[in-house]
């Protein structure tokens, strides 16, 4: 884009949400730009980074004035090649029901809310436990354990996949492919890598339109079977192919968020013994240390739109077509809205205003239970590991890419 294009707008030239500073970081780079800027253009994604509460809440809000386009655009401009593989494995740009606008969106997101009720959540409450406690069944007292490979890493999976309806055997294969999407689309890929991310997600959807195929004809007490009988009231009203797309979306949606929020969740409280040892003496305190934690370090730092038409937001003039990077992460640093945001407080009251979740027509569908594994993981632990400490002196790493962030590795001990 030229500088013209952007002579109304602030440009931080710098700023590159993918340098190892910002992913070791990104508050620190937060905290190093100008407070009275609420949106600057980003040379280096060509994208409008949005980073004050009002702002992003006015987005989510405005369906009409900002697409949801760009939600799992790949970041970086695909190689033909890469693009052809995609569409022939009926990989569309808009691919799944978070990138939809209306009316299009309702036909996915309708079904999909009809068929994870809350009865079908709370049923998962007694697995979510049983599967924490199997997994921290393993770990030896004696030695410094990886928290990630151990618990959260495995957990969501398990639980989301299972609650889906995937078979057991193929779980495996389904979090290889999760890998692929993130750094496909949120990422900043070679194109060599982009066309192996390619080939994975055509057999990606591949598999799940076989997938379907199956169940359509051996039903279980399951997600996707929930969504085949609603396609067997009205075939026309939702096809299998969007069934398929639906699994796409739950798949990946209910693991890597969830994932990085226990990492997250147990990081803060671990960095202050005090908080950890407040937790072990009053386990009322977790859903609260929840929210501030989505709050204060959330899972899904940040997520996308594109305007419709030229706007004014945060006073700057914005072009039709403009991109832009919701810093949902700045959005709960915003001192407006969160007094004292640079303090981690699990008794916080407004933490629930966070935007974590997203908000209005695709607020998170699965916000009610990637709490509900994060809450229960915390209480387990607490129970299991009264004492449990961070090891010192590692140093976290995080995935390269915009909008997951959790820590890669978190090495504890469980102290007798
Ligand atoms: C626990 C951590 C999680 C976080 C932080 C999170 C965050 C988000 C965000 C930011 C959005 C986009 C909202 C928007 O565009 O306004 C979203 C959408 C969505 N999430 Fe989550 N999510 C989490 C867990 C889950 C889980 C466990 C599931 C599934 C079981 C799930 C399923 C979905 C779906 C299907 C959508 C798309 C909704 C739509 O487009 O209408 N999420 N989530």
């Amino acid at each position: 884009m030229t500088s013209e294009k952007h002579a109304e707008c602030p440009v931080q030239a710098g700023f590159d949400p993918l340098s190892p500073a910002f992913l070791a970081d990104p508050f620190a780079v937060l905290g190093s730009l100008p407070r009275d800027v609420p949106v600057f253009y980003a040379p280096s994604i060509d994208y409008y980074v949005v980073t004050r509460y009002a702002d992003i809440e006015a987005v989510f809000l405005d369906p009409e004035t900002y697409s949801a386009a760009t939600a799992q655009l790949p970041l970086a401009r695909l190689v033909p090649e890469a693009s052809q593989i995609l569409l022939a494995g009926g990989h569309k740009p808009q691919p799944s029901m978070v990138s939809l606008d209306p009316p299009a969106h309702a036909r996915l997101r309708s079904p999909t809310a009809r068929a994870f009720t809350p009865r079908r959540v709370a049923e998962m409450e007694p697995q979510v436990r049983r599967t924490v406690n199997q997994l921290l069944g393993t770990v030896d007292l004696d030695a410094p354990f990886d928290l990630v490979s151990t618990l959260t890493f495995p957990l969501p999976a398990t639980i989301i996949f299972s609650f889906v309806g995937i078979p057991e055997s193929d779980w495996a294969q389904i979090k290889q492919w999760g890998g692929h999407r993130a750094a496909l689309a949120w990422g900043r890929s070679t194109p060599e890598e982009q066309v192996d991310h390619a080939r994975n997600l055509a057999a990606y959807r591949s598999y799940l339109r076989d997938l379907v195929a199956k169940k359509a004809g051996a039903r279980g007490d399951d997600f996707a079977s929930a969504l085949l009988e609603i396609h067997d009231e009205n075939p026309e009203g939702l096809t299998h192919d969007e069934i398929g797309s639906i699994l796409y979306s739950l798949t990946f949606a209910g693991h890597e968020t969830t994932n990085y929020l226990i990492g997250n969740v147990v990081r803060r409280l671990l960095e202050d013994p005090a908080r950890w040892d407040l937790i072990v003496s009053d386990p009322g305190l977790i859903p609260g240390a929840v929210l501030e934690t989505l709050r204060y370090d959330p899972s899904v730092p940040v997520w996308r739109r594109v305007t419709k038409r030229a706007v004014t937001l945060g006073g700057v003039d914005l072009p039709e077509g403009a991109k832009l990077f919701l810093w949902l992460a700045a959005s709960g640093r915003d001192a407006s809205v969160f007094a004292e945001p640079e303090k981690f407080d699990m008794q916080r009251t407004s933490a629930a205003k966070t935007l974590a979740f997203g908000k209005g027509i695709h607020y998170c569908l699965g916000a009610s239970l990637g709490k509900l594994e994060t809450q229960i993981a915390v209480e387990i632990l607490a129970q299991r590991f009264p004492r449990l400490r961070l090891i010192g002196e590692q140093r976290l790493s995080f995935h390269p890419n915009i909008s997951f962030r959790g820590p890669q590795a978190l090495w504890v001990r469980a102290e007798r």
